[in-house]
């Protein structure tokens, strides 16, 4: 049952529990529909405790319970149960019964994939779990919190060839197994997987030696071709968080399972990774240089979290960017060391813009450590892991890479073993260098992307660059404090050459002025280079500066960024003005379209428009209502300016990028096929998509096949390779997924809704799935000018799916809400129609707890 009034949870009311659990021991007899698990606990009160033993529990039939052997009744109350319990040590003992097979919500024991309604699962259905954040309590009552760690040892019993849980395997006989895991570790890392399964073996010496058995397993069939290079990037991260961070792995195994039925990306549970698994299988045929590059980052971040989120875990779950942003922000890095850095930054400050500041600019903005919550599925969010990373990379900049390491080294060492919190973390930092952190953690506890203008001015040799910041207030924060800002700034010649390196300005009040002596002649700034903080830049600059840093800038983000803003503000100027496509921009992108001393892949990055979901977040900045079709057309419009005016190179650029030799997934290789996909977009406009056709037909490995396809659906052709992809890929969910999003997404904005509509009804769609149901809907409302018809067909579509799939699984509901987080940005009309549609989803009956905290944040 759902909570009748759903309560809200504060950071301040933060107590520990009053027992320690010194050992537990759990018995899963698994049944589809009736899996019995039995409980063994030991648990110590603690000191100073209250003595109110409280067990969470949720959708849970209790068969029995005990307490050092005697069997007792206890009260079952709203999300648990209560005892009577004895002042000493005591053994608390319980049999509860649940069903993973009709568990469509993901969380807790479940099976994937899902049984078709009112029938029994498939044989080929596997048993896995979700714990995190508080999926444990649907497995057996405990105290589900991050701060009560224990040792577990778990025996499975049933028929599946292949029973896993966390830890070493202790024993395995004729229908069982049993697991040991030596590390104490909170519930939410507690995993169990069982079913038919085929591994894809490797193997890890560590640096003091120790043999390490790696697996990744999957269900038999062509997805055991699938699994070599997650294994490889499984053992790349391995070796990188030794020589980087110093991190041993610390079991005798290490499991990664693939789950079709995942409502995220992936779940670091102790020594048994469980994976979505379109974030582990990977082979050319079937999978883009992008999923590659994805599967890589997310096997590390996976890994890392052993060491920071699993050694050291999180108090509470308000603590949660203690353990995502710094594992995001060292998965960050570890794909800087492997490809490119500059191509992962600037890729990570796009991905940031999109997510993270839009959540940070609307009714959803939240600190990157929350006060509150209802329903903690809700905060798993872009602010919580991408913000929390940035400031990972900002006190690292603050502290420099030295002070960094040492800090790093002692969190470790003090740390280790414990559920921990941000004052623990900034404490680390402050003892190694001696610095005060308090301004800093506001970063922490204040929303909103800070906005930092910048004015200069030139004296006597002397150039001084004013700052201001000022962040706009966010929900329940009206007013906020200065922040300690690092601007990493440096100044070229009128004739490109740099005249002062990369400097790190601090800037601590809400005015700020830095100076640099003994200049020549009047610099042109490069500010916030490698985007040194998560802020939105204002400054007067014009389009010959904007061209000149794009050729000149040292740094390679700023380079980029120049190029970013040029394009931006010729965008805004043909939506708001009427202007037509500017010739400076159009020469400018020309010149990195043909200068083969730049990385091809940073080329794609500067080629590419900004979307228009970011063009529409400009515009409302600037005071205008954005209307998404004008956006659109505009941006049609200066991709095909673009395209006629590089006609002449194009053919030269795309043949140029042409890659020999059989696929491989590096960045190099990767680097050509993205600046070639880009060329074949443009070429696309001028050729009728001759070329693409022939991209198509030709195409070798997934990602050509898919730009080509990509590129004719962007004409409005591509009728007969949809539907021959459809006939080749029939089998291999995965790329169906592909099929259904690239509609979704590439439909023509008065289409849209007409097309996604008839995919879900496609007989390949079943919406239970959140792959499918994301590739589809989520694609769909990814398609801006689509998704916001004025019509609003688009969000009747969104909110009637929304409204059906709640009952079934209220996290990816809740998740995809954030499709209307930006209805504030649009015109009454508009606002209206949304806002008709979310009072519809919040009227619904039995609207889930997380479903309800959306939409009524999102409504404000
Ligand atoms: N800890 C996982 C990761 O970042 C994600 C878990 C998401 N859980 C959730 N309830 N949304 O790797
Ligand atoms: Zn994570």
């Amino acid at each position: 049952m759902k909570d009748a009034s759903p309560q809200t949870i504060h950071l301040k009311d933060y107590t520990p529990f009053g027992f320690e659990a010194e050992s537990v021991e759990l018995t899963f007899r698994l049944a589809p529909t009736a899996t019995r698990v039995l409980s063994k606990i030991r648990f110590l009160p603690k000191e100073g405790g209250d003595g109110r033993f409280f067990l969470h529990g949720e959708d849970l039939t209790l068969i029995s319970a005990r307490i050092d052997g005697a069997p007792v009744t206890p009260r079952l109350v709203e999300g648990g149960l209560e005892a009577q319990v004895p002042a000493e040590p005591f053994i608390w003992e319980a049999e509860v019964e649940i069903s993973p097979a009709t568990n469509t919500a993901l969380e807790g024991l479940y099976m994937s994939p899902l049984a078709r309604e009112g029938e029994a699962p498939g044989p080929g259905a596997m048993y896995c779990t979700q714990c995190e954040a508080e999926g444990f309590r649907k497995i057996t009552f405990y105290p589900d919190r991050p701060d009560v760690m224990s040792v577990f040892t778990v025996r499975i019993e049933g028929d599946a060839p292949v029973m896993l849980s966390n830890g070493n395997p202790v024993e395995r006989g004729d229908g069982f197994a049993v697991w040991h895991d030596p590390w104490r570790k909170p519930a939410y890392l507690f995993a169990l997987v069982a079913g038919d399964l085929r591994a894809h073996p490797g193997s890890f010496t560590t640096m003091s030696g120790k043999e390490v058995a790696l697996n990744i397993w999957v269900r038999p069939g062509p997805d055991e071709d699938k699994c070599a290079f997650g294994m490889e990037a499984l053992k790349r991260s391995m070796t990188w968080d030794e020589e980087v961070y110093g991190r041993e792995y610390d079991l005798d195994v290490f499991n990664i399972v693939a789950v079709d039925d995942f409502n995220m990306g992936a779940m670091e549970n102790k020594g048994l990774n469980v994976f979505n698994s379109s974030c582990v299988l990977a082979s050319p045929e079937t999978s883009t240089d992008m999923n590659f590059e994805r599967i890589e980052a997310i096997i590390a971040h996976e890994y890392f979290h052993n060491w920071t989120g699993n050694r050291i875990t999180c108090r509470d779950w308000f603590q949660l960017c203690l353990k995502e942003g710094l594992t995001v922000f060292r998965d960050a890095q570890f794909t800087a060391d492997m490809r490119s850095a500059p191509v992962k930054r600037i890729s990570d400050v796009i991905a940031l813009r999109a997510r993270q500041f839009r959540e940070d600019n609307g009714p959803l903005a939240h600190p990157v450590r929350p006060e509150s919550f209802v329903e903690i599925n809700n905060f798993y969010t872009a602010t919580v892991y991408e913000k929390g990373a940035e400031l990972i990379g900002m006190l690292k900049t603050l502290v420099g890479d030295a002070a960094y390491a040492k800090a790093l080294d002692l969190y470790f060492e003090r740390h280790d073993g414990d559920a921990a919190t941000i004052e623990d973390w900034l404490k680390v930092f402050e003892d190694v260098t001696g610095r005060d952190l308090a301004q800093f953690k506001r970063w922490y506890a204040q929303a909103g992307t800070p906005r930092l203008s910048v004015t200069e001015d030139f004296k006597d040799g002397t150039y001084t660059l004013h700052f201001k910041q000022e962040t706009p207030p966010t929900p329940g924060q009206p007013h906020k404090a200065p922040f300690v800002i690092p601007i990493a700034v440096g100044l070229l010649n009128p004739n490109g050459d740099e005249v002062v390196p990369t400097r790190v300005l601090e800037m601590t009040q809400a005015e700020q002025s830095f100076s640099f002596d003994g200049l020549p002649s009047k610099p042109v700034p490069s500010i916030l280079r490698d985007f040194s903080a998560p802020v939105i830049l204002e400054r007067a600059s014009d389009n010959t500066e904007r061209a000149f840093l794009l050729a000149h800038d040292t740094d390679p983000f700023n380079k980029w960024e120049a190029g970013r803003a040029l394009a931006k503000d010729v965008l805004c100027r043909m939506v708001s003005e009427g202007a037509t496509p500017d010739g400076a921009y159009l020469d400018a992108a020309l010149a990195v379209l043909r200068d083969d001393g730049l990385d091809p892949a940073f080329r794609a990055l500067a080629l590419r428009l900004p979307s228009e979901d970011d063009i529409a977040q400009t515009l409302f900045g600037a005071g205008i209502t954005p209307d998404p079709v004008e956006i659109h057309t505009a941006r049609e419009t200066l991709s095909q300016a673009l395209a006629q005016h590089a006609a002449d190179t194009l053919p030269r650029i795309y043949a140029a990028m042409t890659v020999e030799g059989p696929y491989r997934p590096e960045a190099e290789d990767a680097g050509k096929r993205d600046l070639q996909g880009t060329v074949l977009g443009l070429l696309s406009r001028i050729d009728g998509g001759a070329q693409a056709a022939a991209q198509y037909d030709a195409a070798g490995n997934m990602t050509q096949q898919l730009a080509a396809l990509s590129c004719l659906l962007m004409i409005d052709k591509g009728e007969p390779e949809l539907a021959r992809f459809y006939e080749q890929w029939k089998d291999d969910r995965l790329v169906i997924d592909k099929w259904f999003g690239m509609q979704a997404l590439q439909a023509p904005p008065a289409r849209a809704a007409a097309v996604t509509d008839a995919l879900t009804r496609h007989p390949d769609f079943d919406f239970r799935n959140p792959n499918r149901f994301r590739a589809t809907l989520g694609s769909f409302a990814a398609n801006a000018a689509g998704f916001h018809a004025a019509d609003g067909a688009g969000y009747r579509l969104l909110a009637d799916w929304l409204i059906r799939l709640d009952p079934l699984n209220p996290q990816t509901t809740a998740r995809m809400t954030t499709s209307f987080e930006t209805w504030k940005r649009y015109d009454a009309d508009r606002q209206a129609l949304i806002e008709g549609e979310l009072r519809r989803i919040l009227n619904t009956d039995g609207l889930s707890r997380d479903t309800t905290e959306m939409v009524s944040r999102i409504l404000g």
